[in-house]
């Protein structure tokens, strides 16, 4: 804090050795969840005061106790297929409409009639979708979800504007858009933009709600701007955790600056990623041509991210956690592609053995979701530690 960056705090699975080893005792992989984080996190967003109504983007981790976590924080819950939408829906069938935003990319049109039919806020991204179908949007109110030209994010494969992305309307078509959308009788009543995901720098966001409520006054019917979600977590050692002050300082004085707006936000993975470890059981050492190798029960199967995106996970022997001497490897899975490998050049205790308990951290977001079947392996189990 003194170097004015802030300090990653002790990862609470540290604390919850033996209760994780226990967890691992009843099979692995085996995705554990920290709901005292989610929690935690949760709070960061209800606590900015900028902040008018936060969602969280659940396609980061739709687990049911998560999501109930979540809401009963006072946050909504943001969807992109139908299916999510059910999901949603099934898991709380109290929650009000109102804390549901969907926002699809290139959906069906039943898909938006649903969403309609269920009072849900709709964004939608393009002319030819309100040409196309002007019964599903006659006479509706939804959001303007816009490409402002350029792409952020931790990998080009998340990043959701510019030329090269298949999201938002153009800047150059929101004219053309909003014609479109008074011969339907169609209010936008919100702008948005999410240009991507694993964004560190904290002033990305309020220079979104600046690009967007100037659109907005010129549009005259928006009362709400949602700026995405995109926040970053600390994966690497050498990573800070998101600069949290800076960001509420810089979302407040845009605020301040265009007051007449509602801000949502719509993070995912900042709410969960920290929360959530994956579990693994070592099944053999293998020493070839000069690189070690530790193979676990699951690896690309259980989680895409370092396959994908080249994406940095902690991995750490839970059974040997004190052991000062450590020796380099590589970590891999089970399955039969050389971009089977969980993390390269880790080093990890020289008496890792067969049956040893690995544990990867901040597998929260995007980890089980994404998980496959690839090779006819199980997916993995999940649980939840209060
Ligand atoms: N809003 C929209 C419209 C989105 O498309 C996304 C994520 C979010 C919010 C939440 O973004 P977050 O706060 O989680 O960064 N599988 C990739 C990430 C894909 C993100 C897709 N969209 C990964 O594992 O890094």
């Amino acid at each position: 804090i003194a170097h004015g960056k802030p300090e990653r705090a002790r990862p609470w699975w540290v604390g919850k050795r033996e209760a994780l080893l226990e967890r691992a005792a009843a099979g692995t992989p085996r995705y554990v969840y920290d709901l005292a984080t989610v929690r935690e996190r949760a709070r960061v967003l209800t606590g900015t005061a900028a902040i008018d109504r936060g969602f969280f983007a659940i396609k980061a981790n739709p687990h049911p106790a998560i999501l109930r976590t979540i809401v009963n924080e006072g946050l909504g819950l943001e969807c992109v297929s139908l299916g999510e939408i059910e999901h949603v829906f099934a898991t709380l069938p109290e929650l009000s409409p109102q804390r549901v935003l969907f926002t699809p990319s290139f959906a069906p049109r039943r898909e938006y009639e649903a969403a309609f039919a269920k009072g849900i806020t709709v964004t939608l991204d393009n002319i030819e979708a309100l040409q196309r179908w002007p019964e599903v949007f006659r006479g509706r109110t939804l959001w303007l979800r816009l490409d402002l030209g350029h792409g952020e994010g931790h990998h080009a494969k998340v990043k959701t504007g510019g030329v090269a992305a298949k999201f938002g309307l153009p800047l150059a078509k929101v004219d053309a858009f909003l014609d479109a959308a008074r011969v339907l009788d169609v209010r936008v009543s919100g702008l948005h933009a999410h240009l991507g995901s694993g964004i560190d720098d904290p002033q990305h966001w309020h220079g979104v709600y600046a690009h967007l409520a100037g659109l907005a006054d010129s549009v005259g019917t928006v009362e709400t701007i949602d700026i995405g979600g995109g926040l970053s977590v600390p994966y690497t050692p050498e990573s800070a955790h998101f600069d949290v002050a800076l960001w509420r300082a810089g979302l407040d004085e845009i605020k301040a600056a265009y007051p007449r707006y509602g801000l949502v936000v719509e993070p995912g993975r900042y709410l969960v990623a920290e929360c959530g470890v994956l579990l693994l059981s070592v099944t053999q050492v293998v020493e070839k041509d000069g690189v070690r190798r530790i193979g676990a029960d699951a690896g690309m199967n259980a989680l895409m991210r370092p396959s994908i995106y080249d994406a940095y996970h902690g991995i750490h022997n839970l059974d040997r956690l004190d052991d000062t001497q450590s020796q380099t490897f590589d970590v891999v899975g089970p399955i039969c592609e050389s971009g089977d490998v969980l993390g390269f050049e880790r080093a990890l205790p020289a008496a890792t053995a067969q049956g040893d308990v690995l544990l990867v951290a901040d597998a929260g977001a995007y980890g089980m979701v994404m998980a496959n079947t690839y090779n006819l392996r199980a997916l993995p189990a999940e649980d939840i530690i209060e």
